[in-house]
């Protein structure tokens, strides 16, 4: 048995910089997929259109035959000025993460108010949100890992309601609350969901550090409510993996004052295990929606890209005990992926 899928796109992974980036990035096309959403964490941040534009020619560089398509790290550095600049570059989108809820707010009330004229001018000239829904935590409020992204959610209707045809991703959903919120908004809302948040809930990475990341695996019910709505084929609903290696020593110890990494690495095996997981719960039909169809359309991004063609892959069954690689080594670099040394049921046909 074999599944043809036109031009798989991830729209959601972290690429690094430095030389980790280079064993990093082939992983993408090894991994399927033929675009990569390239989220700006980077130390410093890509706060301007001139770094962005510089860190994708480091990426084209290594693999020039992705469509890597760049975002901008919410700041107060950024300026209504400097998104038209953005967006006439070919950037898409830009990253709000956490920290940005509390910056500039006033008397610890969180607010995006301070980021509206960005917002208005990304609504004007058709730029994305891509919003990590979670607050911070917060004992004094009892916010939590568990709760931060429901928490979230009322920040989302209020952006939406401000900016009705400002496009907004909620990133990686991890509760049946943010699959409910996604549905409830209008058609500019989409939401991208993980292949790990596909697999894991919180016994899985209570006391198991490879597989903790933010936002944390929930509970049972609401992976069920993600694949529910894989499943469903809901058309606001897409992959973006949130692939985000670290050097294997920070994902597997923690000491008194530093906690282990957070992050999972997905690239390097991703259609496959996208597709055992589908398959999992019955939703392998809805494989090309999810993994391109659905976001590409979100995005507009056609099927066709002019550098890279329409490249159509082809996943095959993989020989009974095909096991994921241990890890990846590259000079002093080293990478483990996500359920390495565990039995995968796909691979890519060569
Ligand atoms: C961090 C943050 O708040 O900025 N996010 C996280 O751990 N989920 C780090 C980052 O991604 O930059
Ligand atoms: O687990 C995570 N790792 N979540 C994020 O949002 C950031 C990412 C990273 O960059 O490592
Ligand atoms: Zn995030
Ligand atoms: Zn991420």
């Amino acid at each position: 048995m074999s599944i043809s899928i036109n031009s798989p796109a991830d729209f959601h992974v972290h690429l690094r910089q430095g030389p980790i980036s280079e064993l990093i990035t082939p992983h993408v096309r090894k991994g399927g997929f033929g675009l990569a959403y390239v989220m700006p964490n980077l130390k410093p941040p890509i706060t301007t259109t001139e770094q962005a534009l510089k860190y994708k020619t480091e990426l084209e560089k290594i693999d020039p035959n992705v469509e890597y398509l760049m975002t901008l790290y919410l700041s107060p550095e950024l300026s209504p000025e400097e998104i038209r600049k953005a967006k006439k570059a070919g950037i898409v989108g830009v990253k709000s993460y956490p920290r940005g809820v509390t910056t500039n707010s006033d008397g610890g009330i969180e607010s995006y108010e301070f980021y509206y004229p960005i917002f208005e001018a990304m609504q004007e000239v058709d730029m994305v949100l891509n919003l990590h829904g979670e607050v911070p935590s917060d004992p004094n409020a009892n916010i939590h890992v568990l709760n931060a992204e429901p928490t979230f959610l009322p920040h989302l209707f209020k952006l939406h309601a401000a900016f009705p045809k400002l496009r907004i991703v909620l990133e990686h959903a991890t509760t049946r609350a943010a699959v409910e919120a996604v549905k409830q908004c209008g058609p500019t809302v989409a939401c991208t969901i993980t292949a790990h948040h596909l697999s894991l809930t919180v016994d899985d990475w209570a006391g198991q550090s490879w597989n903790f990341c933010k936002p944390v695996a929930k509970y049972p019910d609401d992976r069920q409510a993600l694949r529910d709505i894989v499943k469903e084929g809901h058309p606001r609903f897409f992959l973006g993996s949130d692939s985000a290696p670290h050097p294997p020593h920070t994902k597997s110890t923690s000491t008194p004052t530093h906690a282990c990494a957070a992050g999972v690495y997905t690239s390097p095996i991703l259609l496959p295990l996208v597709a055992q997981l589908l398959e999992s719960f019955g939703a392998l039909e809805n494989i090309g929606l999810f993994v391109s169809d659905h976001g590409r359309k979100f995005y507009k991004i056609p099927i066709e890209n002019q550098k890279v063609g329409t490249s159509v892959v082809c996943l095959t069954r993989a020989p009974a005990g095909s096991i994921v690689d241990e890890k990846y080594v590259s000079g002093n670099e080293s990478l483990v992926p996500f359920w390495a040394g565990k039995e995968i049921g796909w691979k890519i046909a060569e």
